[in-house]
């Protein structure tokens, strides 16, 4: 994976925050997310990671993407982390502005700023936060997740897949990010799984039209998707001396290639 080395002349990025984003749902911002926390830690580092908002959530889902969180960062998903880090919760699969109608509440998107930005304030290491959707998920009535990233003006990881229709996808993702001056830090393509499209073909297009705004990081796909098999759902702490007996929930971050450059210094 030469490609994942650190280009040349990167800037220091040590404690700097970072925001995961992506084309839309269920393309990889989750598992990058662990996957860095992982790597962060296998390192030594502290990282502090947020989902600060999450729908289709529910108390008994133990493969949420808050609770895949707070496992690769060796904590706990108890009903008080997970509040910790979602404090924005929603029951429906919709939209954080559909999902809030539904109960009656709506984001305060002020809020939601202020805590990303007093959690990287608190944190010893690394903040990584993971968006919601893509690059223009509504939050409430008034704001999208685009106004999120513009107001923390964090650098930004723009997680993509092989999928057809992805470069499209990510040309007009980053056009969004890019008028917004929301700084990109790596374009990561999470080969989807039974694409049709070449993932190498993907990257060295999106590298074309992308005109070196941001390396172009290929993660292949890791085989069957880590989330539903919870082997360890009896042992929710999965610090480092659960290594040994990790379920698959835990296999797809300690396989994914060396991301935490991205965080270097
Ligand atoms: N490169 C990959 N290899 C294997 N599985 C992957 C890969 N990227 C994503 N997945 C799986 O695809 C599903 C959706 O990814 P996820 O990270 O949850 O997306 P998002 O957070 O963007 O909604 C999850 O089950 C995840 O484990
Ligand atoms: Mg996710």
């Amino acid at each position: 994976m030469e490609r994942n080395h650190p280009p040349a002349g990167k800037q220091s990025m040590s404690k700097k925050p970072l925001f995961i984003t992506a084309t839309g749902t269920g393309i990889g911002k989750t598992a990058t997310t662990t996957a860095l926390c992982w790597q962060l830690r296998q390192k030594g580092k502290a990282v502090t990671a947020l989902k600060p908002v999450i729908s289709g959530y529910t108390t008994e889902d133990e493969t949420s993407d808050t609770a895949l969180i707070l496992k690769a960062c060796g904590i706990s998903p108890t009903p008080e982390a997970i509040a910790a880090i979602s404090p924005w919760r929603f029951k429906a699969p919709l939209a954080p502005n559909m999902a809030g109608a539904l109960e009656g509440r709506e984001i305060d998107f002020h809020a939601l700023v202020e805590f990303c930005r007093d959690q990287q304030a608190l944190a010893a290491g690394q903040t990584i936060v993971e968006g919601v959707g893509g690059v223009h998920v509504p939050l409430n009535s008034t704001h999208t997740t685009a106004d999120w990233m513009q107001a923390l003006n964090w650098p930004t990881l723009l997680v993509t897949g092989s999928y057809l229709g992805a470069i499209s996808h990510t040309l007009s993702a980053l056009e969004v990010l890019q008028h917004r001056n929301i700084p990109v830090r790596a374009i990561i393509i999470s080969e989807s799984e039974n694409s049709t499209v070449s993932p190498h073909e993907t990257m060295a297009t999106l590298e074309l039209f992308v005109r070196g705004a941001a390396p172009v990081i290929m993660i292949p796909h890791m085989g069957d998707s880590a989330r539903p098999n919870m082997g360890d759902s009896a042992r929710p702490n999965m610090g480092d001396s659960a290594r040994p007996h990790m379920g698959d929930s835990a296999r797809l971050w300690t396989r994914w290639p060396p991301l935490s450059w991205i965080c270097d210094e």
